[in-house]
């Protein structure tokens, strides 16, 4: 485990630095639009980054969302960054953790993800069958769409996931 980062909630400056990393984590992807919206999205969204040597090497968003039908608060987590050349070094794990910690802290207790399960299933994520995607997805992702229950949460409603408009678009679901 690396011993020298620090994990933080992003602050407005913190911008550049958080687009490099999906620039260079994401080479065949295009997230600065979902990642721009989230950053100016408030109170809607937790979002910390990995500091070390003064240089941001992760960052993670959590949105709030609820499911239709539902009144609880649950989360979505995305997207989630760790610089290429400091991956398994922990950062990754730091930083689910710690916003897990921030979730708790503002009572949510059910998270969502649509992510590969093969790193998701290490935090105790499992496949989601009764909380529905805002779009259906392609049948090749069916096993991508998962969830976790953090604490002594009510299991959610079944229902369809309702994301606040950053999350409306129809290609981050679908392609
Ligand atoms: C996924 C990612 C955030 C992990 O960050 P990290 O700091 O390397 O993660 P950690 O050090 O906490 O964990 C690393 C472990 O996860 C594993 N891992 C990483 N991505 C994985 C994946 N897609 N499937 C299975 N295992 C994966 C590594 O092999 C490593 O395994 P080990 O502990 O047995 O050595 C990072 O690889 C990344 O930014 N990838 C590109 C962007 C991305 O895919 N983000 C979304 C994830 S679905």
């Amino acid at each position: 485990m690396i011993s020298k980062i620090e994990i933080r909630e992003s602050r407005p400056n913190d911008i550049t630095g958080i687009e490099q990393l999906y620039v260079d984590s994401f080479p065949d992807e295009d997230l600065l639009p979902l990642v721009r919206e989230l950053q100016d999205f408030g109170q809607g969204v937790i979002s910390l980054v990995g500091i070390r040597e003064k240089e941001i090497v992760g960052h993670i968003s959590f949105t709030f969302c609820h499911v239709e039908g539902g009144k609880n608060r649950v989360a979505l987590l995305g997207p989630l960054a760790v610089t290429p050349p400091l991956h398994k070094q922990g950062i990754g794990s730091t930083l689910v953790q710690m916003a897990f910690k921030h979730l708790e802290n503002s009572k949510v207790g059910y998270v969502f993800v649509l992510g590969d399960p093969a790193y998701y299933s290490r935090f105790g994520f499992k496949a989601e069958d009764k909380v529905v995607t805002p779009y259906p997805l392609p049948t090749e992702w069916q096993g991508a769409w998962q969830s976790i229950r953090l604490c002594d949460a009510e299991t959610p409603h079944e229902g369809k996931l309702s994301v606040p408009e950053p999350w409306r678009q129809i290609a981050l679901w679908t392609s």
